[in-house]
């Protein structure tokens, strides 16, 4: 890979080895003179902070920089970065980091441009039609293959209110950053467990993804391609973590798997969410734990030409001649074990004792509506006592 294509889908993209050289560039275009820089402690640490400002040129060298947003983002980092921007006099705003940085980026944005409580942006409160104005132009530089946040609406941020804590979901159009940036060289140095972890959230996204049974044909097609790209690459950049091509390959998959967030996901990123709101556990590691677990607990309503499909997408070609879900079921355990990912929530830490409230939680997360097989309380139960 030797060089940036460009693309919009629906949104501006950069892609290739370099592209963040481009940013300085993007941001003249997008007539944001102070831009806040928003990050965490991990990037500042390990240099792509300063790597990304070196590449980018003058315009950014002397912008403010939020570098505190936590691994679940939480409400108070979106309403410290706000101070920030809201005292520095910023007109744009530059995630570089996960998925966390990039919601937290657009917490920000949201309040910048919007009066209101956070907490009254939740979709699950009717939030969207409360997000009337666009925020400033948002570019995300996404430092790991996974969240797809990047080129979708959607936020989750954890809030606490009359002593619940949860992660609530604000979406709209008007969230979607103005411009990606997918740069693999910015993903070289990711260590193992977040390469593995990012990059299985991002298949569980495509997977997901298809198997909701919301009609989307474009989005089937496009999880498809992703699901296909981040099988085969996956294990490739967890073998050879350098290997540009195969680093370029699971940026775009995961973008992807990002674009087609509006078909749904399922129950697995139901309880993922409910955990992550808890306790500080990878959403992506939670997500791989629980994916077995998904494709067992929805098996009845997993019709055999998709498993076929999938299995198909994945290489399994010459696995299905009996059945493909079973294939795919000992595949997905196959991977976890290759990534030292845990097979139960138990192993991952996630207390028993959390049984009803995380229940409760994944009940009131909006993903399960559109997993395969419906699911009430009964159902979210069953699935605790199979996953933990
Ligand atoms: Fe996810």
């Amino acid at each position: 890979m030797d060089r940036i294509y460009k693309y919009t889908v629906p949104i501006g993209i950069d892609f290739g080895p370099g592209a963040i050289e481009g940013l300085g560039r993007i941001l003249a275009e997008l007539k944001a003179a102070r831009p806040l820089l928003v990050c965490d402690q991990g990037i500042r640490e390990c240099g792509l902070l300063d790597k990304a400002i070196a590449a980018s040129g003058p315009i950014i060298e002397d912008c403010p920089v939020y570098d505190a947003v936590a691994s679940n983002p939480r409400e108070e980092n979106v309403l410290d970065a706000l101070d920030r921007y809201q005292d520095e006099k910023c007109d744009g705003i530059v995630a570089i980091g996960g998925g966390s940085v990039i919601d937290a980026a657009k917490g920000v944005g949201l309040l910048a441009s919007n009066q209101g409580d956070l907490d009254e942006f939740d979709v699950l409160k009717g939030g969207t039609a409360r997000i009337r104005n666009g925020p400033p132009p948002l570019i995300a530089v996404p430092t790991t293959a996974g969240t797809g946040s990047e080129v979708s609406r959607g936020a989750l941020i954890i809030t606490t209110r009359d002593g619940i804590t949860r992660k609530m979901i604000a979406a709209s159009p008007l969230l979607v950053p103005r411009h990606a940036i997918l740069d693999p060289n910015l993903t070289l140095s990711l260590p193992a467990l977040l390469t593995a972890g990012s990059g299985m959230d991002a298949l569980c996204h495509a997977i997901e993804e298809y198997l909701s049974p919301r009609m989307h044909p474009v989005v089937d097609s496009i999880a498809l391609g992703a699901l296909e790209r981040i099988a085969r690459n996956l294990p490739i950049v967890m073998k050879d973590p350098g290997n540009i091509d195969g680093r370029g390959e699971m940026l775009m998959g995961a973008m992807m798997a990002g674009i087609g967030f509006e078909k749904g996901l399922g129950i697995g990123h139901s309880m993922s969410h409910a955990i992550g709101a808890l306790h500080n556990i990878h959403h992506g590691v939670i997500n791989a734990t629980l994916l077995p677990v998904s494709f067992e607990f929805n098996r009845e309503q997993i019709a055999e030409n998709l498993a076929s499909t999938i299995a198909g997408k994945i290489g399994l070609d010459s696995a299905v001649e009996g059945n493909a879900l079973d294939s795919i079921i000992a595949w997905s355990k196959g991977l976890n074990k290759e990534f030292a990912i845990p097979s139960r929530l138990r192993d991952l830490g996630v207390p028993g004792e959390d049984r009803e409230v995380l229940v409760e939680l994944a009940m009131a997360d909006h993903c399960h509506r559109t997993n395969p097989r419906r699911c009430e309380t009964a159902d979210m139960e069953e699935f605790w006592e199979r996953a933990w």
